[in-house]
């Protein structure tokens, strides 16, 4: 797989996820300030993948920074934090990021300041780099509940692209299919955006694993026709309860998974838990603009002028729908969660 985002030649190098399925095109971002429109605009996108370019996006705006105090430089630094958060509200690896990011900073105080800029540089790095192991480790956990010949479901992307690499659901997909068991996937297109169908079906196909793209409302019809085995899917944040916000559209998959008596599990690593929301209630919902709706990926109306127009971009699956969570230290109930990732 190509990488989602890299640090390249003194730029954050994203592939335009916006682009794809047509075209394979980098944009490199000179600026922080380009870095977070890339973000807004769905440029790159994925809880951990918009996560670890707002970790490159503060040590590429750090690095240019004249300040040559602490004080001052740190100044700087949080207000590159501050934009960059202003982003998108409903990933929480997003703020997990720019915090780690801020404790590194924090961390520095005696340092000088090219010594501060060259650190902040190695911890994006290093950011990137734990979330391509976390992905393995959480693939190797997931692979074991999949089983020869069976056909799983997902929504959305929780691939690759939507982390520095390898993915979350589909990388449960991809170890089991490391491991020679003949799996296929169902992808739901996942309107309005098509996640699924540009994205998750061009990423399998490149490694060549099975795929079939299906509208989101073919789901409920195949597992009652018996064609599913399983539901897989990633999430945004996970609160301390267990309650899961995913992709709009997850929580339906969830309650027709429940009905069907099918397996409905959710890979994600711990960057994605969110011990300080109690509930999904608390969880923020990006609403994002209503053209996203009324058009296909920018293409022709399909919905009369000036129809009014409701977008949120993520929903919220209560934990009593999540039969496990899938990270890297292992699958645990929902409710066990907290116990689990509190310190
Ligand atoms: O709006 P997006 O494309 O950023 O939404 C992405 C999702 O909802 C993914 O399923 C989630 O971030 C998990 S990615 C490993």
């Amino acid at each position: 797989m190509v990488p989602t985002v890299e640090w390249k030649d003194g730029a954050v190098r994203l592939l335009d996820q916006s682009r794809l399925p047509e075209k394979v095109e980098f944009l490199d971002c000179r600026d922080y300030q380009t870095v977070a429109r890339a973000i807004r605009e769905l440029r790159v996108r994925g809880a951990p993948a918009i996560g670890v370019t707002a970790a490159m996006g503060v040590a590429l705006g750090a690095q240019s920074l004249t300040a040559t105090s602490y004080d001052e430089f740190a100044r700087g630094v949080t207000a590159i934090c501050e934009h960059l958060a202003a982003t998108r509200p409903t990933a929480v690896n997003l703020f997990w990021a720019i915090e780690r990011m801020k404790r590194t900073l924090a961390g520095l105080r005696a340092q000088p300041v090219v010594e501060i800029k060259r650190r902040l540089l190695d911890e994006s790095q290093r950011i990137l780099d734990e979330d391509i192991a976390m992905n393995r480790a959480l693939g190797r956990h997931g692979a074991a509940l999949v089983r020869d010949g069976q056909t799983i479901l997902t929504h959305c992307n929780a691939g690759a692209l939507a982390t520095a690499g390898y993915g979350t659901a589909l990388g449960v997909v991809r170890a089991a299919w490391e491991q020679g068991k003949r799996i296929r996937v169902l992808a739901d297109e996942t309107r309005p955006v098509l996640q699924g169908a540009r994205l998750t079906v061009w990423e399998l196909m490149q490694d060549q694993i099975p795929v079939t793209l299906i509208t989101d409302s073919m789901a409920g019809a195949l597992m009652k026709s018996g064609l599913i085995h399983l539901c897989l899917v990633g999430a945004d944040r996970i609160a301390a309860n267990g309650d899961v916000a995913n992709k709009i559209g997850t929580y339906s998959v969830a309650v027709l998974a429940k009905a069907h008596g099918l397996p409905f599990y959710v890979a994600a690593p711990h960057s994605t838990i969110d011990l300080a929301t109690a509930s999904g209630n608390q969880i923020p919902i990006e609403q994002r603009k209503p053209q996203e709706v009324t058009s296909l990926c920018g293409g022709p109306p399909i919905a009369p002028l000036g129809a009014d127009v409701l977008n949120p971009a993520f929903d919220v699956t209560p934990a009593e729908f999540v039969t496990a969570i899938i990270t890297e230290r292992g699958v645990f109930k929902p409710h066990e969660i907290a116990d689990q990732f509190g310190s």
